[in-house]
């Protein structure tokens, strides 16, 4: 047989070095597994090999199965044929010498050979869970022989990558390398000092119990997150039946759970997810030579709530960086709310108090602009206003370096006009972060007409460089993913005109998946702040459909939780929302004297009535080329707000329910409430092909 393409067996002395090549990240795709298999048997056949080390090329040792083949009718091989088994039954010992990422099925194949050490920069980990499947590849059954069905549950159900340092801790490693070690080197030599051991130690060999208080106390722990969600009790029950059965049993077991999850709408949405992820980072207009410029020297200018998020955010991915506010007791008060943040994260136990004090240390509050002038990134946080951001905008002109980028944090300003009083428009873009800065994934990049490709490139990958998701988005008022929320947040006070309360309507997206429903998010996030938006937005058209309801709660001083009162009421010192009769007798009240009448809902009224709405807009969006795929709004909705993600993002959910119905319902809203619910051109003609939304051609981005 010929050697395969993706897995090599070389020999150094009595060592055979079995090596992965399967870029980017090795995932166990075509051949790699028959390929380990065919390794291992010529390794074993082989007399003048007495030890094999398990190895990647490139940037990793194994990232798990490949996922692109999942829900193609792939064939597995039968239990007892795969690579887990052959490693089992290898008469000679086999060392995984991991860096990079040992994930998924990676792992999987680690835990079955027969030692295990790393580089310490490696992560370990079965992610499995967060694409709605569990490890499969018998890591429900090693993983709690290795480290305790407790330690197991928590790796298995929250798929965390695991540092090889932490993993050395909890057994899966034997032995973490210097830094500076030649992996290979390293791992031939371990090879040779254990190749005359036995017997081999197999993990499957080990035994492992639990009382099943564990499992139950798990399965509550987790009850509020894994809600409507399947794989994360699979999960449990596959290390349950570690702790129960045989091994050959528990294995059999995990298969049958496996085959439950793989190809259910929960794992195929996920998987949509994990790609629309990917996809999102891709510029496909933009040269592709065109490399993003590092930065060594931010800052950020406003020392307000969304101003300390990101000087956090900086702070937190290792950046020495300048907070800027040229009124001293705002970056006084600024500081302290950083420092109130991270000591609570402290009294959370989410941040050791080390890591705080060197968080803090990166952040230098400054109150001049000369101070920055060295600076090569600056982000202006400064109030959400054209008036405000201009003279900032103008003096950080003057006082930076000229290739220095200036990027405004807004969440709807016209960022060419803003790029226009300066000398850099080229150098100007918009990123829009998301409250808190420092904990929200999403980052909207907001291309202004005079961009380089070079600036656009820099925003992206700053986003990605403090942990952000970024997205690529128009300049159009709110931007893409507050434009295509915008008539959500309409139609949820609409609805309460005509017979809703806010309790009611969260209750619903609670019940769809969301964290908080949307009027406990705004009592959250203040009122008052949607209100200067609506403000402006009526100055600017005349057409602009007022909310009456919730302007008459924002003139009564009810903001939200911060004053007590909102669409709910709060007790002091208690975030809980309760529902408040005044707020339905005002309801009443505003929407008699409008003259609505009053009816009941469904559930699903509700549901399609919020997001249908913006379905609509987000068509609007990609037929204006305000945005490059369907799939980067998606990704906004998941990491902007909140959407629950095993339902892929707004628009591959509304795929579910079929681009004719969505259609159809909105044609007749548009019949029922007129303008504002007629359909976009491009719903009409993906409804009159039967196109998927997430297949939608956008015009070229403008
Ligand atoms: N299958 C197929 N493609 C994969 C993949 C996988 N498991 N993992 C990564 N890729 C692809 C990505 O889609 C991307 O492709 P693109 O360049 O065409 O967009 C490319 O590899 C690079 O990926 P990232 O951009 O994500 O690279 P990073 O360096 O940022 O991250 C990573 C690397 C941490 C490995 C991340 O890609 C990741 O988390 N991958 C998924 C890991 C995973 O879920 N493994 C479990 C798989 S399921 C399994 O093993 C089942 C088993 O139990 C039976």
């Amino acid at each position: 047989m010929n050697e395969s393409p993706v897995v090599r067996l070389e020999k150094d002395g009595e060592i055979g070095v079995i090596i992965v090549n399967y870029p980017p990240v090795n995932a166990l795709g075509s051949g790699v597994s028959d390929g380990i298999i065919d390794a291992l048997n010529r390794a074993n056949a082989d007399p003048a090999i007495k030890a094999m080390v398990l190895m990647g090329e490139g940037r990793s040792f194994i990232a798990g199965a490949d996922i692109r083949g999942f829900g193609t009718g792939r064939k597995r091989p039968p239990l007892g044929q795969r690579t887990y088994d052959v490693l089992d039954a290898s008469p000679k010992p086999v060392v995984a010498a991991i860096h990079g990422y040992a994930l998924g099925g990676g792992l999987e194949n680690a835990l079955a050979c027969h030692y295990r050490i790393a580089v310490p920069s490696a992560k370990v980990g079965l992610p499995e869970v967060l694409i709605g499947i569990l490890p499969g590849g018998g890591g429900t059954q090693r993983l709690p022989r290795v480290v305790g069905a407790q330690a197991a549950l928590e790796l298995i159900t929250s798929g965390r990558h695991v540092p090889a340092p932490e993993a050395a801790g909890l057994g899966i490693i034997d032995e973490v390398l210097p830094a500076n070690a030649n992996l290979r080197a390293a791992a031939v030599a371990y090879a040779r000092k254990i190749a005359d051991i036995r017997p081999l130690p197999r993990v499957r060999d080990r035994n492992v119990t639990a009382e099943p208080a564990v499992f139950d106390a798990v399965r509550k722990s987790i009850a509020r997150k894994a809600r409507n969600q399947k794989a994360p009790y699979s999960c449990i029950a596959a290390v349950e039946a570690a702790c129960t059965l045989p091994f050959d049993e528990g294995i059999r077991r995990e298969s049958e759970l496996f085959a439950e999850l793989e190809n259910a709408d929960e794992a195929k949405a996920l998987r949509y997810a994990f790609f629309a992820e990917r996809e999102v980072a891709k510029l496909p207009d933009l040269p592709p030579d065109i490399k993003p410029c590092n930065f060594a020297a931010p800052a950020v200018v406003g020392a307000g709530t969304m101003g300390g998020g990101i000087a956090m955010a900086f702070a937190d991915f290792g950046y020495d960086v300048k907070i800027m506010d040229a009124a001293q007791d705002a970056l006084d008060r600024g500081m302290e709310r950083i420092r109130a943040n991270y000591a609570t994260s402290v009294k959370r136990g989410s941040l050791a108090e080390d890591e705080r004090l060197r968080r803090l240390g990166r952040i230098h509050p400054v109150a001049g602009y000369d101070d920055i002038s060295d600076c090569d990134v600056v982000i202006e946080a400064v109030f959400e206003r054209m008036d405000v951001k201009k003279p900032v905008f103008e003096k950080l002109d003057q006082v930076l370096k000229p290739d220095a980028f200036l990027f405004s944090n807004t969440s709807a300003l016209d960022m060419d006009e803003l790029a226009a009083v300066t000398k850099r428009p080229e150098r100007v873009a918009g990123t829009h972060f998301f409250s808190p800065a420092n904990v929200m994934k999403l980052l909207e990049v907001v291309r202004p007409s005079k961009a380089s490709p070079e600036t656009l490139m820099t925003a992206m990958a700053l986003g990605r460089r403090i942990g952000k998701i970024s997205a690529m988005a128009g300049n159009t008022d709110g931007f893409v993913a507050n434009r295509s929320r915008a008539p959500f947040n309409s139609e949820m006070v609409i609805l309460l005109e005509e017979g809703c309360l806010p309790e009611q309507v969260d209750k619903v997206m609670v019940d769809f998946g969301y964290p908080m429903g949307p009027f406990a998010v705004g009592d959250l996030a203040g009122l008052d702040v949607g209100a200067e938006g609506r403000k402006r937005r009526a100055l600017a058209n005349p057409n602009y459909r007022k909310l009456p309801i919730a302007d008459k709660l924002v003139e009564m001083g009810r903001y939200g939780q911060k004053t007590g009162a909102g669409w709910y009421r709060y007790e002091k010192g208690d975030r809980t929302p309760h529902p408040d009769p005044e707020v339905a007798a005002i309801i009443r009240s505003v929407a008699a004297g409008m003259g609505v009448p009053q009816r009941t809902f469904t559930d699903t009224e509700i549901l399609h009535r919020l997001l249908f709405s913006s379905v609509n807009e987000a068509c609007r969006i990609l037929e204006e080329g305000k945005a490059y795929r369907a799939s980067d709004i998606d990704v906004m909705w998941l990491h902007g707000f909140g959407f629950p993600r095993y339902r892929g993002g707004l628009m591959y959910w509304a795929d579910g329910i079929g681009v004719k119905s969505v259609y159809a319902q909105i044609a007749a809203w548009h019949q029922q409430y007129g303008d504002r619910w007629a359909p976009s051109r491009l719903l009409r003609e993906l409804a009159e092909t039967g196109t998927p939304f997430r297949e939608a051609k956008p015009a070229p981005f403008a």
